[in-house]
């Protein structure tokens, strides 16, 4: 009797793998971080030989914490830090250069000269959803293939394979160079700029502008099925791997955020507002992207509105490990608490430049407001209020291109342990934010897609009982406060323009 499902969360700082029972709470979890490479200012690598070493170790380790076998585990669902993107062999299954991680700005000119051929930022928004920005999996691609000595020749002989990191866990978990799948789901390749919103087929022209032979692309399946089943002779080895979700898709599942109008946003490295607009794909005018938000089985294609922010906990991470200013990011809130307010002081963490609503390559961070008032506890409140100006940047947005006002924030992630944070949040958006029980949105969303396709859950209305509320916070600032807070945010932020050209 298998009475488990598995998933594992590939992400930016750690790979973790998670066991869900049959009411969607965590039996055990174990998690590894990988190192965080930066060659140069704006890049940003991984080793993808040491995640796939975590991998195998998480997967392991998990089941022996909740002293499980593979027989207990009746699929296992992958969810993954998506754009970053990565090119190996396919004969030795070594990477023919690290993994570019999706915070990496180094596409820079290529963007630039793509946007130059016409059309600028706009050039490829109609079929793909995205602007051209270095965010993007295509160009990191192309960058490889234009750096990497002999890379361009031995991908036009077939020799080498492009993926994401779902794409790369699944290929070694089904055998690697001896007959692994070489598959992606719609959710992912939709973060690649290669893949036609409608047809949820690569886009030859896209591709071929580009430079990037069709076949180093993976084959673009459905988030819900059946890909294969574990076969390297690790802990999982038999079980069926049945689902994929790109992580912030995924949480947007796992929160049972199904129905149209429904909306998470995601506090990790970054954060991710996802709203759910049904089978229809709206194209935004407010600086947001058009994504796929799921995909299940031959189930009509579920699409997003997406704001993306680039920097909101790896802002807390640079605190710790670049300034020493802490020594856990849990003693931010400490010294947040320490003060009553920022002292004036605001703090832009434009250090990818800036992603949504924005989309400006040329921004880098900036403190502002500095007087010597400001102490270390102002700074902290900056540090955390910055996640929250920035979240309400992106619902503006969102409520601009749909007509119609969130009424309520479903939220989860790391941070959203703050409740500082969260209840500035709150007070920042004007409306109440909601932490549900099971907090790992995003394993679990990977979860459920690979439980829905083995019939472990029967339908999508078991993840909406499963799902129940922790805890809320109610708006508590008075509006002229919030207003001018905004306000100072946004002069803030037009500080950051214009420091690379
Ligand atoms: O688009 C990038 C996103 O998928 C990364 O998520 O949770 O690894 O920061 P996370």
């Amino acid at each position: 009797m298998t009475s488990y499902v598995a998933a594992i969360d590939q992400g930016t700082t750690s790979t973790r793998c998670m066991i869900f029972n049959h009411e969607g709470r965590v039996v055990s979890v174990d998690q590894r971080e990988h190192e965080q490479i930066f060659p140069r200012a704006g890049w940003v690598e991984h080793n993808a030989e040491e995640i796939w070493e975590n991998t195998r170790r998480v997967a392991a380790g998990a089941l022996a914490k909740a002293d499980l076998t593979a027989k207990d585990i009746a699929a296992v669902g992958i969810t993954n830090q998506r754009e970053t993107a990565l090119v190996w062999d396919k004969t030795t299954g070594k990477p023919v250069y690290n993994a570019i991680v999706w915070q990496d700005t180094r596409t820079d000119r290529i963007v630039t000269e793509l946007g130059n051929l016409g059309g600028g930022q706009e050039r490829y928004r109609d079929k793909v959803g995205l602007p051209l920005a270095t965010y993007f999996s295509g160009p990191k691609v192309k960058w490889i293939l234009d750096n990497v000595e002999g890379a361009r020749a031995k991908a036009e002989a077939g020799d080498l394979l492009f993926g994401n990191m779902d794409t790369w866990v699944l290929w070694n978990m089904t055998g690697g160079a001896d007959g692994g799948v070489h598959v992606t789901d719609p959710t992912n390749a939709s973060r690649t700029m290669l893949m036609d919103l409608d047809t949820l087929q690569w886009d030859a022209e896209i591709a071929g502008e580009m430079g990037i032979p069709l076949s180093m692309l993976p084959e673009i399946r459905s988030s819900s099925e059946e890909y294969g089943k574990v076969r390297e002779k690790g802990a999982l080895a038999g079980v069926p791997i049945a689902g994929i979700l790109g992580d912030q898709q995924a949480a947007t599942f796992g929160q049972a955020c199904l129905s149209p109008g429904e909306a998470k946003n995601t506090y990790g490295t970054g954060n991710f507002m996802l709203l759910n607009t049904g089978t229809e794909k709206v194209m935004s005018q407010n600086g947001l992207l058009t994504t796929v938000c799921y995909k299940i089985g031959s189930n009509d294609t579920v699409y997003a509105l997406e704001g993306s922010i680039a920097v909101t906990g790896s802002l807390v991470q640079w605190l710790r490990d670049n300034l020493g200013m802490i020594t856990t990011a849990a003693e931010i809130e400490e010294h947040a608490r320490s003060v009553e307010d920022n002292g004036g002081a605001y703090f832009v963490p434009a250090f990818s430049g800036l992603f949504a609503p924005y989309w400006r390559s040329d921004a880098r961070g900036a403190i502002v407001g500095l007087t010597r008032f400001v102490n270390k506890g102002h700074l902290a409140r900056a540090v955390l209020e910055a996640t929250a100006f920035q979240s309400r940047e992106v619902i503006d947005a969102m409520n601009a291109d749909s007509g119609v006002p969130l009424k309520s924030l479903k939220v989860d992630g790391g941070m959203v342990v703050n409740e500082l944070l969260m209840q500035f949040q709150a007070d920042i958006l004007g409306v109440p934010v909601i932490r549900p029980v099971v907090n790992e949105t995003t394993a679990l969303g990977a979860a459920y897609a690979a439980g829905l396709a083995v019939g472990f859950w029967k339908s999508e209305d078991d993840i909406r009982t499963n799902w129940a509320q922790d805890k809320q916070w109610d708006p508590s600032m008075d509006d002229a406060r919030r207003e001018r807070e905004y306000r100072n945010w946004k002069k803030a932020v037009t500080k950051t323009f214009d420091w690379v050209s």
